[in-house]
């Protein structure tokens, strides 16, 4: 399946075209489902423990019965060899399954579970030498009260207006506010500051996804002499600081040079930035050739 997309639905495994989810699935219905991205690094999958966990706590959270994590795994495992690339994007779905369109969950059948593979598409070289620009946007984070962001659902309709948003005005992606107007998260990453040396990212109670890059940055930081605190951040704070970042499973770290039309320091990717990513990509790298059980394909 070079280059495509392969899919794996309960098990049946195939091209988007062969395989194919219900009309009637929950997931499709209602975005009623959680959802873990994965990648590999020369064919091994990076971070799983902390990706199950957190698929664990979403689907607690929302009342969905997972399959057992060896299933998942050997799942996840057929359709990576299936798929055969060494750097893959593994987006792993359960959704809450299908039955009568009701918005009652207690009608629902059985659990589905769908893996989907491709190739890692990296970003742009730019993105990282010349750093992305970013929009503030009208619409907020959801309130933790509401649809909690520390929940990986199917929902991502709040992320979507955002990024909506930030393309009507030509910009690279959108940095969202709490309720409270501080910095929540991006669209599907984490923000860290360098500000006056202090390395800072917001609290996890602000109302936001506990990504498992910012919480394997915040113990590289600590390792490398770096106390990077968890608070509430302003966007003056943001505006005014030395260096702003990006951080998620597909982008490691990168660079942000201007937020809401404001350039921030020099409007060029500082050097915290840039020695994070190289940090944090040779610790991905080194954890998962450490990881010997994992067949590379
Ligand atoms: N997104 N915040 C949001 C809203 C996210 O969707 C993501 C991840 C993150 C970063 O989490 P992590 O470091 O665990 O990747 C933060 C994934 C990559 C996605 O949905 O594609």
């Amino acid at each position: 399946m070079a280059g495509g997309v392969t899919v794996n639905i309960d098990g049946m495994m195939g091209s988007p075209e062969e395989i194919r989810v219900s009309a009637l699935d929950r997931g499709f219905l209602y975005g009623d489902s959680v959802y873990e991205v994965v990648r590999t690094y020369e064919g091994v999958p990076f971070a799983l423990e902390e990706h199950f966990a957190r698929l664990s706590r979403s689907a607690e959270r929302l009342a969905i019965p997972l399959p057992l994590r060896s299933t998942l795994l050997r799942e996840m495992r057929r359709t990576l060899a299936f798929a055969g690339c060494k750097d893959a994007y593994c987006r792993l779905i359960v959704t809450r399954g299908s039955g009568p369109i009701s918005l009652d969950p207690t009608t629902a059948s059985k659990p589905l579970t769908v893996i989907l593979v491709k190739p890692y598409q990296p970003f742009p070289e730019w993105m990282f030498e010349r750093g992305i620009r970013v929009a503030i946007p009208q619409i907020r984070r959801t309130s933790p009260r509401s649809l909690d962001p520390a929940i990986k659902s199917g929902n991502y309709l709040n992320s979507v207006l955002a990024v909506g948003e930030a393309r009507a005005a030509f910009l690279d992606d959108a940095l969202m506010l709490d309720g409270e107007g501080n910095i929540a998260e991006a669209t599907s990453s984490n923000v860290f500051i360098l500000r006056d040396d202090e390395v800072s990212t917001p609290a996890l109670e602000g109302g936001l996804l506990a990504g498992v890059t910012r919480g394997l940055l915040i113990d590289l930081l600590a390792q490398h002499g770096f106390v990077c605190s968890e608070r509430a951040i302003s966007v003056e704070e943001v505006l005014d600081a030395d260096e702003v970042m990006l951080t998620s499973t597909l982008r490691e770290v990168m660079p942000v040079v201007e937020v809401a039309g404001n350039r921030i320091a020099e409007g060029v990717p500082g050097p915290l930035a840039r020695k994070l990513k190289s940090l944090f990509h040779e610790y991905a790298l080194e954890r998962t050739r450490r990881d010997a059980e994992w067949e590379r394909p």
